[in-house]
């Protein structure tokens, strides 16, 4: 096998079988899911902040069901298609986010970040599950009634956060090539769900490995964080471009409580080390479980007395897409982005990843 082939799930087919993954807060906007889009992929928003970025970017308060629908209808306009990407543990906003979602008539949701809600009612939305095991995928197909229409196995070298103990990261039994085999045990098992594989796919030679495996297709992330029509700030595309495999590294204390892998040269990173700064939460987005099961506690909140080991990056991600000017950035990337030398287009890297 050489060519990249399409890919169809549920009401939805693309000539190629490339998702450009969610990339909050911000950074997966409308200019990058419309490129990816109009070059033969699915180009997937994030849901993360996006009720703030609208009421900073159009100065006047929004809903988080108003910000979601209009940034969807806003990348769907002229008949382009887009996923979204929500994540479980942003409880405070995670049923609205939904709502709007399937209103708008959004694609696919990408669900993740903890043990998603069944969505009883999805209409042509395809629901494609992001898991990190076969176990975590077993316990979701469990809970939930309908199957859902694709899976995202991600696997530890992805960006962001990961669903990984620290110490299991870099473990051989952990890589992408080594988890794959059960869960697509699993999929094939549970109506031949199909897999899409995500966490350190770089070329077009990586693809091609990972479908000869029997994934369906690819969902990646930094190859597109480092273009042009992503909206991260020239900061933080030059810190990539300009970093070496050593300046990536995996921290484990953001309020979600999962390791977080990041650029070490991040200004907030290094003002945390230097213990000059200790952000504390100001909004509640990223809740954890209590001792009942419900979403109340966030790690990093002020009156939590766990929280000297936990930081809030809500703000510091806003500023990797310059929407929080006066804070320190923090910038996530995945495994490889070391190996990213220059920022180019989109419609350049589909090319390369297309033809190899
Ligand atoms: C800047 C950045 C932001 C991300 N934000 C999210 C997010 O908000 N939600 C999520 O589920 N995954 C997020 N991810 C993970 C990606 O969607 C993707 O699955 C992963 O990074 C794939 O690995 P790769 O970057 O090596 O291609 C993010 C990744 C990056 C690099």
């Amino acid at each position: 096998m050489n060519t990249i082939p399409g890919l169809r799930i549920k009401n939805f087919e693309l000539p190629y079988c490339i998702i450009q993954g969610g990339m909050g807060a911000g950074v997966s906007g409308t200019p990058l899911t419309r490129a990816v889009f109009r070059t033969g992929g699915l180009g997937v928003l994030s849901s993360a902040g996006l009720k703030d970025l609208y009421a900073l970017r159009n100065k006047k308060p929004y809903t988080t069901y108003e910000a979601v629908r209009e940034e969807i209808e806003t990348a769907m306009a002229d008949g382009y298609l887009v996923g979204i990407n929500i994540m479980r543990i942003l409880d405070e906003s995670y049923d609205e986010t939904i709502r709007a979602a399937i209103d708008a008539k959004v694609t696919a949701v990408f669900l993740g970040a903890g043990v998603p809600k069944l969505i009883a009612d999805s209409g042509d939305t395809a629901q494609i599950l992001i898991a990190s095991s076969a176990r975590t995928l077993n316990i979701i197909l469990r809970r939930w009634r309908h199957r859902p229409d694709a899976v995202v196995l991600e696997g530890p070298m992805a960006g962001g956060h990961l669903g990984f103990h620290l110490e299991d990261v870099y473990k051989p039994e952990f890589a992408l090539e080594n988890i794959l085999p059960e869960v697509l045990k699993v999929a094939s098992e549970n109506g031949n769900i199909p897999v899409i594989v995500a966490g350190g796919i770089y070329t077009h030679e990586d693809i091609i490995r990972f479908l000869e495996m029997g994934a369906s297709g690819v969902q990646m992330a930094t190859r597109f964080l480092a273009t042009f029509e992503s909206s991260a700030t020239e900061e933080f595309k030059q810190q990539i471009v300009s970093s070496t495999e050593e300046d990536i590294i995996v921290v484990p204390s953001s309020p979600c409580g999962f390791p977080f892998r990041i650029l070490r040269g991040s200004p907030a990173y290094l003002e945390m080390c230097q213990g000059t700064r200790h952000p504390k939460c100001r909004m509640g987005y990223v809740l954890g479980k209590d001792s009942e099961g419900r979403y109340t506690v966030c790690k990093a909140a002020p009156n939590n007395p766990l929280n000297k080991d936990y930081f809030c990056i809500c703000d510091a991600l806003r500023a990797a897409v310059g929407m929080a000017p006066s804070e320190p950035p923090m910038f996530t990337v995945g495994s490889n982005a070391y190996r990213i030398k220059k920022i180019i287009s989109v419609a350049e890297l589909m090319k390369e990843l297309v033809e190899g």
